[in-house]
């Protein structure tokens, strides 16, 4: 199979903005206790934080962790998990039925944080809290002090303001299962109000609204429209969230999900841009696509968790060969969305729906889609280019139109570089790349590496590493035509650098 590809230096999408490299630690399952922090682990460091896992996450190069929830936030009471560790409430979680001890807060957060090289997006609580609260939180972490609520956090021992710049007014308060759970309106009504109330507290920061729980919710879109006529003016970014599964063990069409992702993403940024309209607003709402993943693996086993116990191995999906396909499609999704998607958030990061897991007392290890997301989040940064390809399509039980080849190339001007990620959809046969590139002519061909096994439901495990990128030998690139060759193999994601 063949695909041809017209790249040119002058033709643009638009910048990357680096924080869609982003991903996301609940209070949920282990990704916080016995994930990122283990006291007891050989490998603990002073705080307790696992060392092993604080270099995985650097290697994946985060430069953004949303935090505490999710599901989470909506009952959560920040002031529970700040001050004197022995002396923080143990409390009952109704998000996800479990016992939450407290003994990690905001404070301790924001230090694993710094230690990973990551900034907080934090969120705030609006289900069973409100602006109140959200205000307080703010004045908590990003005033420098001389009040009551930056002075306790100096009393806390954080003497320099954390200055968070991104929030998350709530979470997925759309949804039924939510905790408040509420209608449009009163959302838009609260969502407003704490805005402008934090926003009076620090004008540095920037606010995220929630948009549906995803693009299959019975209200998704008027629940959208809704929100945004009640606090249009206040937000900055809309979220999106979406996870993919492969129920019907049905691997083209899985592959082909990626579609309805984009679709989703263009559909947001219209009805943004329909409020933006009708109430002749100069500002435009960008989107903060602040969770996305595969995720269906661990539901029959989470289903038999038993309730009120203490970080219980939760959505503990073991990631495929196709999984990271999936996953490296939604990748170039949203990097050629980036005239829109300034933020996204990998749901999430360790040990839940996670690209790092780790064992108690045991080795820390990547999972399949670790890499495309490591290579993506390394080699991603730049400007992206308008991606003309000509390449076969089919039609699956879901989608229609799917091309066989999913591609993106980002150029690096600092660095001089210039990527193209490809995804070979094709099960069964290897797909050559004819690239026409032009406005690079002094760029040679640094490396192809390509991420493929025979068998297309191999995992990685803590003993072996069965699905990881292997450099390719290939490929050619003619610096006198600016004509690239290369050959993707069968269900295969391919990182072509050239410099
Ligand atoms: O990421 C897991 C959960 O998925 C989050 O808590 C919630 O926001 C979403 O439904």
């Amino acid at each position: 199979m063949k695909a041809k590809l017209t790249l040119h230096g002058e033709f643009s999408i638009g910048e990357v903005d680096k924080r869609i490299y982003g991903s996301f630690i609940e209070h949920l399952g282990r990704a916080v206790y016995n994930g990122i922090y283990e006291p007891n682990h050989g490998d603990a460091d002073d705080l307790g934080f696992r060392k092993d896992v604080i270099k995985l996450v650097r290697d994946l190069d985060v430069p953004v962790v949303r935090y505490p929830g999710g599901n989470f936030v909506s009952g959560y009471n920040w002031e529970d998990g700040v001050g004197p560790v022995d002396k923080r409430p143990v409390r009952m979680d109704l998000a996800w039925m479990t016992r939450e001890s407290n003994r990690i807060g905001v404070n301790e957060f924001a230090e694993w944080a710094k230690r990973v090289n990551s900034e907080v997006m934090m969120a705030v609580n609006l289900g069973t809290a409100g602006p109140d609260e959200a205000r307080n939180l703010v004045e908590y972490c990003n005033f420098p002090g001389g009040t009551a609520w930056s002075d306790l956090r100096r009393g806390h021992g954080v003497e320099k303001p954390h200055n968070f710049k991104l929030w998350c007014l709530g979470n997925e308060m759309d949804g039924p299962w939510q905790i408040c759970h509420r209608t449009a309106v009163e959302y838009g009504r609260i969502a407003a109000e704490a805005a402008k109330v934090m926003k009076w507290t620090d004008p540095s920061i920037e606010v995220v609204g929630c948009g549906s729980s995803n693009a299959r919710m019975p209200t998704f879109g008027e629940w959208e429209a809704g929100v945004l006529e009640q606090a249009y003016e206040q937000l900055d970014y809309m979220s999106l969230h979406i996870y993919f599964a492969n129920n019907e063990n049905d691997t083209p069409n899985f592959l082909g999900r990626s579609l309805e992702m984009d679709t989703f993403i263009k559909t947001v940024a219209g009805i943004c841009d329909y409020v933006k309209a009708k109430n002749h607003s100069k500002k435009q709402i960008n989107l903060s696509f602040d969770e996305w993943n595969v995720w269906f693996h661990s539901h029959d086993q989470d289903a038999k968790i038993e309730k009120w116990t203490e970080a219980p191995a939760r959505l503990e999906d073991i990631y495929t060969m196709e999984d990271a396909l999936t996953v490296g499609c939604m990748l170039i999704t949203l990097i050629k969305n980036a005239d829109r998607v300034k933020v996204a958030c990998l749901a999430q990061l360790v040990n839940v729906i996670a690209p790092i897991m780790t064992e108690a007392g045991g080795p820390a290890w990547r999972q399949t889609i670790f890499y495309p997301f490591m290579q993506a989040s390394r080699y991603g940064r730049g400007t992206v280019l308008r991606c003309p390809v000509s390449c076969e399509k089919y039609d699956s039980q879901e989608y229609n139109d799917i091309p066989y080849l999913e591609t993106v190339a980002v150029h690096n001007d600092e660095k001089k570089e210039l990527t193209i990620f490809a995804v070979n959809r094709n099960l069964t046969e290897s797909l050559d790349l004819e690239a026409e590139i032009y406005g690079f002519e002094k760029y040679r061909l640094v490396e192809h590496t390509a991420m493929h096994n025979a068998d297309i439901k191999a995992v990685n495990s803590a003993k072996e590493e069965k699905v990881k990128p292997e450099v390719q030998g290939k490929g050619t690139l003619d610096p006198e035509s600016g004509r690239l060759v290369v050959r993707l193999p069968p269900a295969s994601w391919n990182v072509i650098r050239l410099g």
